[in-house]
């Protein structure tokens, strides 16, 4: 018996660098998937196609050279050890059309769908809430990168039409309904800076430090506090707060803008977020600030802003339409300034990971 599952990667529409500071977020699952492909074997065996490599492996706690193989064994162990029961070894195929590496989350995409494929297969009674909770677990504990919940909680319980508001402080998550949404656009920079990891966890070093001086969590803090608190922080520190700060009240707005279907103002917060994730939380990139400056020449752009942790990785923009032509235009600029290739997906909204086939 073959059993395949279908994983969606995950677009950020505001809320960024909040996750890991108890505020909010507001992503959505797209329709780019991994699909996962469980058979019964008398061994464990992964194959990605991704990487065209097909490795056989034990499930201990030995961390494996194969990089990409990690994240499967991580969320194999870390489901073991949850339902505290052995688990009958598996044939996992690897396949999709979700691009690796672009900030759509395809490890969280790959490890919620491994972590949900295992208890249907195995009749593992978990809820979609706990499968985001194990995944992410695993990330933080075996991959070993310390990410926030978005993205674990986007691919586990995203539902079409909707955006996903999370409250990453009580956990507590509410669908808003977006129909007739503005077209969404993934431009891909098509670069990634090496130092994205270790950027990304010294901002969650200087959060902590931010809370620590003010006596009061990020979540709390108003834009007043910040300014009163700008000389005892520093410069960086302060930028630091005021992004996060910032960046909160902005997902309260946009959801209000999304309600009243206001998508000018909803646009102007996007560049607002991009605006404040380079000045004040200064993990953006001059490519990505090249594509953003060349979108807001365009009339039909909403607004734009990079999504997920930043130094490289994608932008979204929303548009009044598909906007081939203006697209065409700012990939020749790009790429004539700069050594990457530009790649590009529109994408709606999708459900969460699910079972798709059974043969
Ligand atoms: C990465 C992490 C998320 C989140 C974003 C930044 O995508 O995996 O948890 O922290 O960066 O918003």
């Amino acid at each position: 018996m073959k059993y395949t599952f279908r994983s969606p990667g995950r677009i950020n529409l505001i809320g960024e660098h909040t996750d890991y500071n108890g505020g909010y977020v507001l992503p959505a699952a797209i329709n780019k998937y991994t699909h996962i492909t469980f058979e019964e074997s008398d061994h464990f065996e992964a194959y990605s196609k991704y990487f065209d490599q097909r490795v056989k492996f034990s499930l201990d706690e030995k961390k494996e050279n194969v990089e990409w193989l990690n994240y499967v064994k991580g969320a194999l162990l870390y489901t073991s050890k949850h339902v505290k029961k052995k688990i009958n070894p598996w044939k996992i195929e690897i396949l999709g059309d979700l691009p690796l590496g672009a900030g759509l989350s395809s490890s969280a995409s790959l490890m919620v769908g491994i972590v949900y494929g295992l208890c249907r297969v195995e009749n593992l009674e978990m809820s979609r809430r706990q499968v985001a909770n194990v995944a992410h677990k695993a990330e933080n504990g075996f991959v070993g990168v310390n990410c926030g919940i978005m993205d674990q909680y986007i691919v586990a319980m995203g539902k079409k039409n909707t955006f996903m508001l999370i409250d990453t402080l009580t956990k507590g998550i509410e669908y808003i309904h977006a129909e007739r949404f503005p077209k969404m656009i993934i431009i891909d920079s098509g670069v990634k800076h090496k130092l994205a990891s270790g950027e990304y966890n010294k901002r969650r070093v200087e959060c902590g430090q931010v809370e620590k001086i003010v006596g009061v969590r990020l979540r709390q803090m108003s834009l007043d506090t910040v300014e009163k608190n700008k000389k005892t922080l520093g410069d960086t520190l302060y930028k630091r707060a005021f992004h996060v700060v910032s960046e909160n009240d902005r997902v309260l707005k946009a959801i209000e803008a999304i309600k009243k279907s206001h998508w000018e103002d909803l646009g102007r917060l996007l560049y607002a977020s991009h605006e404040s994730l380079r000045n004040f939380y200064e993990v953006s990139t001059e490519e990505m600030d090249f594509i953003i400056g060349e979108l807001k020449k365009n009339e039909i752009i909403y607004g734009a802003r990079m999504i997920g942790g930043g130094f490289g990785g994608s932008i979204l923009a929303l548009s009044r339409r598909e906007p081939s032509e203006e697209i065409s235009k700012i990939r020749a600029k790009y790429e004539s300034k700069f050594d990457a290739k530009m790649k590009v997906y529109v994408v709606t909204t999708s459900e969460g990971v699910r079972e798709i086939q059974r043969a």
